[in-house]
């Protein structure tokens, strides 16, 4: 990151009571330091302390800082990040300024300056993925990446089977069954075990895919939303190519929770989003394809773009330009502190709840403590009870008696949950008020 940039990153906020007056936001792609809104006044960032990101991960006073960032609401203490992420203040008060700009400068800025605002934001995303800027294209989020992805995949015939496991993302396993029923081809789906491991999971992709040998496509999730759990998409995207399957990865949930290197993930067509770890606005989502795997996906429905390019491959009409052009902030910010430093705290935010929980009769986790295997996001059960009807009204007890905004999850075959998902705003305080919530339920009975 270059000075300006970090400097910017420690005095925006604090700039940030200069109100954007008439002309005052409308300055060349250098003026990011100007501010939009008096509301956005915080202590800047302060340099993250030396140390490995376990040591780092431990240091509350750099982390009560960085949590200063986020103006979260007192109406609740949220542990419920895993829906979208929130924008620190430094990142909201720049898009407060990009809105301002668009919408002053309007199809004049939109015509001229703003293409150098949406390359910026596909290099700096394709960097942060560790791909190429030309195999990156923006969405407005992983959902339409991924059925853009799915619904356009071209090498299904109808003897052939598409596969997908029970933890996988429910509108990803219906767009799965969609492309399948146009082709005439067979659904196959898998149950994986709980609490997986990293050796268990790779075991029952591996007897699935061998039982199944007609699989052309298989559905594969980065870190699930279920039960938090991360897959191990190496691993199985090779035992898949090694019997000539090819693979969708649903990393929606990993870009800025996790380390993400999609080069090193070894796939070829990749859906994320930035509006959940990265922090960007609401509406930036993005689809990979390896430049070598584009022919696999036909072009947009309409589009007749260059077969060679993927912008092709998807057509969305106006985007939201503000928040595109909020991705390279979202990214300082993300960069500043450093994903590996993020990625060890959001785990520390974890095992704090989660160790002494474990110790709860009646509680079940549903992640492991397995390094490489869980980030922020674990779900539990309480006392065995899988219901829909029983998970709900246990995140209803947790948010009206305790305070603690959670959330219930369907869809693992062993029954439904409740998801724990706490981010940087968070302290390990609101960790040990949950666990001490769920030994007075355990007791309860639910
Ligand atoms: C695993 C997974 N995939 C895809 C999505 C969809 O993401 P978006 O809401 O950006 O479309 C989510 C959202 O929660 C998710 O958890």
């Amino acid at each position: 990151m270059s000075p300006t940039r970090r400097d910017f990153l420690r005095t925006a906020a604090l700039a940030s009571v200069a109100v954007a007056l008439p002309g005052c936001a409308a300055g060349s792609r250098s003026d990011r330091g100007r501010a939009a809104t008096a509301g956005d006044l915080v202590a800047p960032l302060p340099p993250r302390p030396a140390g490995s990101p376990e040591t780092v991960a431990r240091d509350e006073a750099y982390w009560s800082a960085v949590a200063a960032q986020y103006r979260i609401t007192d109406r609740t203490t949220n542990l419920e990040a895993g829906y979208f992420g929130m924008m620190p203040a430094p990142v909201l008060a720049a898009y407060h300024r990009h809105i301002d700009r668009v919408n002053r400068e309007s199809s004049f800025f939109a015509r001229t300056e703003y293409g150098a605002f949406a390359r910026e934001a596909r290099e700096r995303t394709a960097a942060a993925l560790g791909v190429e800027a030309g195999e990156v294209a923006f969405s407005r989020n992983a959902t339409e990446a991924l059925q853009t992805l799915i619904g356009q995949y071209n090498r299904l015939r109808s003897s052939d089977v598409v596969m997908y496991a029970d933890l996988d993302y429910p509108a990803m396993q219906q767009a799965m069954n969609a492309r399948a029923a146009r082709a005439g081809a067979e659904v196959v789906t898998l149950d994986l075990p709980e609490p997986g491991t990293r050796a268990s999971v790779i075991e029952a992709y591996r007897a699935a895919l061998d039982a199944n040998p007609r699989t052309r496509l298989l559905l594969l999730t980065h870190t699930n939303n279920k039960t938090g759990l991360i897959h191990p998409v190496r691993e199985v995207v090779e035992l898949a190519e090694a019997r000539g399957v090819d693979v969708i990865v649903d990393a929606a949930h990993s870009f800025g929770q996790v380390p993400l290197d999609l080069r090193e993930l070894g796939a070829a067509w990749v859906g994320v989003n930035l509006h959940k770890w990265v922090g960007a606005p609401i509406g930036v989502g993005a689809l990979y394809i390896r430049r070598d795997a584009l022919a696999a996906i036909d072009r947009a429905h309409g589009d007749e773009g260059p077969l060679d390019r993927i912008d092709s491959r998807i057509h969305t009409g106006t985007l939201n330009f503000a928040a595109l052009m909020t991705v390279p902030d979202a990214l300082d910010f993300q960069e500043e502190i450093g994903v590996p430093y993020k990625a060890a705290r959001l785990r520390y935010l974890r095992d704090a709840w989660v160790g002494p929980a474990r110790e709860i009769p009646g509680v079940d986790i549903l992640t492991p403590d397995e390094p490489g295997t869980v980030g922020a996001l674990t779900s539990f059960r309480l006392n065995g009870d899988g219901s829909r009807d029983g998970n709900v009204e246990l995140a209803r007890v947790l948010r009206e008696e305790f305070g603690l905004f959670t959330v219930y999850r369907s869809g693992p075959a062993r029954g439904d949950c409740v998801r724990v998902t706490p981010s940087l705003y968070n302290a390990p305080r609101d960790g040990e008020r949950l666990v001490q919530a769920l030994a007075i339920l355990a007791e309860r009975g639910g």
